[in-house]
């Protein structure tokens, strides 16, 4: 078929129809993903840990996540490409201009950006230059340090409400897309309603439209025990390609994420 562009993602998530996200990092991957049905393939920053042997995201360069653009873009036909801009790389807008042209001239289709409400001055630069945007919220690797771990967001009343103003911020700024990461399903849900462009969750309940994973995690690859919004696709699959299709089918029936794969927010008053 032909790529999927951004307004079919927009029409998709109009009709309910949910879409399935994938990292990938290289051409075989990709095309093995897409071949699969993934709608869109996200070139993550979690490259530092999954290829690098990182201990983070937070060492990453945007070169190397243009290398990773290049390669999967190359093997791509049909899907919508994410490439994540790395830590510090969009602090101030010029910055972030000259980093994100890096990334669409290595084949993206558009970049993601993790933070608050302060993201709102660039990411309205970059959408007048013709960049699209997705903001992430919620849990943001690049902040661990800042976090004191990987910790679940926007768990208290406050928190959620604050959160919510911000992705409104965030798409009046110009954000064409949002994904949430490790935010409990309601607040998620919530924030799916109120906003007029696609949603993705990871870890944050089956109610956004589309859903992301990384591929190492789905494949159950990794001595490390999973995070908790994880399911291992290859149990019971008998190749890559068959896990990523059961990973997509159960994006697109609701089955993934269930409520095993999801946290809770602090109930008020506690
Ligand atoms: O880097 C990444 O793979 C991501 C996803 C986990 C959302 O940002
Ligand atoms: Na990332």
């Amino acid at each position: 078929g032909p790529r999927i562009t951004l307004s079919r993602l927009k029409k998709m998530a109009a009709d309910k129809e949910r879409i399935a996200v994938l990292t990938a990092y290289d051409a075989m991957f990709a095309r093995t993903a897409e071949l699969a049905g993934v709608e869109v393939l996200l070139i993550g920053d979690s490259l530092g840990m999954v290829l690098q042997g990182k201990e983070s995201t937070v060492p990453v360069t945007t070169a190397e996540i243009a290398y990773h653009t290049e390669c999967v873009a190359r093997g791509s036909q049909t899907a919508f490409i994410m490439a994540d801009m790395p830590f510090m790389t969009y602090n101030d807008t010029a910055m972030a201009c000259r980093d994100a042209a890096t990334l669409m001239r290595a084949g993206a289709h558009m970049v993601k950006l993790e933070g608050t409400g302060w993201l709102a001055d660039v990411i309205a630069q970059l959408s007048r230059q013709g960049v699209p945007v997705c903001a992430h919220l919620g849990l943001t690797p690049q902040s661990v340090h800042k976090f004191g771990g990987y910790k679940v967001q926007g768990k208290t009343a406050e928190a959620a409400e604050i959160m919510l103003k911000d992705a409104y911020a965030l798409v009046d700024a110009g954000a064409d897309m949002l994904l949430l990461e490790c935010v409990p399903p309601d607040l998620a849900r919530r924030i799916t309603e109120s906003v007029a462009v696609p949603v993705v969750g990871i870890g944050a309940g089956a109610d956004t439209d589309a859903q992301v994973l990384v591929m190492h995690d789905m494949l159950g690859l990794g001595e490390r025990k999973p995070a908790k919004f994880v399911r291992n696709f290859m149990n019971g699959s008998e190749s890559i390609q068959q896990a990523i299709e059961r990973y997509v089918q159960a994006v697109k029936d609701g089955s993934f994420p269930a409520a095993e794969h999801c946290f809770a927010a602090v109930e008020s008053g506690h």
